[in-house]
């Protein structure tokens, strides 16, 4: 089968990468010709674990291929994914313009019966957008089907998620298409993937309702954090004890500074804004995002709380990243609260294992980057984590304490023990926990981890 995924971002990327390793021929199409020439030297413009192994292999094995021809591309496929771009428009909503375009130019190039796949996330209602313009650009002459397959790719384990994930989701009318769709997709009918198949209004908001559910999960269990740091209680033992009931799950319930990165802030305000725009206020929503926004602030108070006056005050950054194992900095914690601390009249240096080329972009030229976290400690008043990277969890405390001006850390991903820290002789800040009555470490009271790997 021949199908091509229209955007060589993240999703379209991957999508494509892994269709060719599932033996299908994929053309991944993008405008941006630099991009082409250099995914097709195979380089990977993106950070993500296991993917340029994936691209070279089925480059060279002569299932995947990248071309700025789109026209070509639609013409030799069957199936065709869109995953371009849907950014938010200033009010919140979605920016539906390259989708647009493209529904144009499939219009103009049909030749045959295809199926059309959004697999961008998209607004409800987009799959019959789409379809609207494809019947009208090209005159009935030809059939095709649209169908919603949204996606549910962590950054920085995409390939995994792709290969083996939770679950599936199909939304067509035609039988047809859900058959190309089965097919397209056998390897993971083959390892039991649940396939959930539905009309495509509902697979598209199955999308937005499972980001926004989860970024629920997160802010929910920030507030918790909140409450724990006003009555002495722990909210990684509550988390713990709330995770055990299969019915809550313990994924999702790390306290922190917020969640970032480039899906659930805009997909939190895109659902508002559908839910508004059909004369609903979706209220729970729209208060995660209004917690969300105010744990962010709330870090600078921590931060403050440690060091005093800010002004002035030299602090070191571990982690820029929206979260570990990426380099993508959209709307992240870590830039939000270093951009809250300049504007406070902070001196900053940083560190980052993948994100400093990016960060480096984004941030004023005041900022130092630093080699490693020892390079940042050294000379500063206080060192903030602001990314879990594993590199970050197992620190010489020591030599830390060694290179500080003052031994402070402001832990803001909860990955250090303040008993231990106390003891170091660390003043020591994290979220959510406050002084643990009983006295007992996480470790001895249980053999677990405290809460499962997300
Ligand atoms: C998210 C979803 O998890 C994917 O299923 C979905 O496909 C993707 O959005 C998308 O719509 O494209 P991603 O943005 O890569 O994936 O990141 P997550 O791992 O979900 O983390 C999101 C944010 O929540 C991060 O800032 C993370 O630090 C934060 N978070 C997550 C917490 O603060 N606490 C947690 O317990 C979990």
């Amino acid at each position: 089968m021949n199908i091509c995924v229209i955007g060589t971002g993240y999703v379209g990327l991957v999508t494509g990468t892994c269709f060719a390793d599932f033996g299908v021929n994929v053309s991944c199409v993008d405008k941006d010709a630099e991009k082409i020439n250099m995914l097709n030297r195979g380089e990977i413009p993106i950070y993500e674990p296991g993917l340029k192994e994936l691209v070279d292999k089925n480059i060279s094995e002569k299932r995947l291929t990248f071309t700025t021809e789109l026209c070509e591309s639609i013409k030799k496929s069957l199936v065709i994914f869109i995953a371009v771009g849907t950014p938010p428009k200033d009010d919140g909503s979605a920016d539906l313009s390259y989708i647009e375009e493209v529904a144009r130019t499939i219009a103009a190039n049909l030749n045959g019966y295809k199926v059309i796949v959004t697999k961008s996330t998209v607004p409800v209602g987009t799959g019959k957008f789409i379809e609207d313009i494809i019947e009208k650009g090209q005159g009935g002459e030809h059939k095709f089907d649209v169908v919603s397959n949204p996606e549910f790719l962590r950054e920085g384990s995409a390939v995994e998620d792709f290969m083996r994930p939770n679950r599936l989701v199909l939304g067509a009318r035609s039988e047809q298409a859900i058959a190309i769709m089965k097919d397209l997709y056998s390897p993971l009918y083959l390892i039991e993937t649940p396939f959930v198949i539905t009309d495509v209004e509902t697979s598209e908001l199955i999308k937005y309702a499972s980001n926004a559910f989860l970024a629920t999960k997160v802010s929910f269990i920030n507030e918790v954090a909140n409450i724990c740091e006003r009555v002495g209680a722990d909210v990684r033992m509550v988390a713990k004890g709330m995770g055990l009931d299969n019915r809550i799950g313990s994924k999702f319930l790390h306290a922190g500074p917020g969640y970032g990165g480039s899906c659930f802030p805009k997909d939190t305000m895109a659902i508002t804004k559908i839910a508004r725009s059909h004369g609903y206020v979706f209220k729970i929503v729209e208060s995660v995002i209004e917690v969300n926004r105010e744990q962010r602030e709330r870090m600078i108070d921590k931060i403050k709380g440690l060091t005093g006056e800010l002004k002035g005050a030299r602090i070191g950054i571990l982690g820029l990243a929206f979260k570990p194992n990426t380099d993508d900095i959209r709307e992240s914690p870590a830039m939000d609260i270093a951009e809250k601390l300049l504007a406070e009249g902070v001196s900053i240096k940083a560190y980052d294992p993948a994100g400093m080329e990016n960060a480096r972009k984004a941030m004023p030229e005041t900022v130092q980057f630093c080699n490693d976290a020892y390079e940042v400690a050294e000379g500063c008043d206080a060192l903030v984590i602001l990314t879990e990277w594993n590199p970050f969890r197992k620190l010489d405390l020591g030599r830390l304490k060694s290179l500080l001006k003052a031994p402070r850390i402001i832990d803001l991903r909860n990955i250090y023990d303040p008993e231990v820290m106390k003891k170091m002789g660390f003043e020591y800040v994290c979220v959510g926990r406050g002084e643990t009555k009983t006295g007992l470490t996480f470790a001895s009271t249980f053999n677990a981890p405290v809460t499962e790997p997300r």
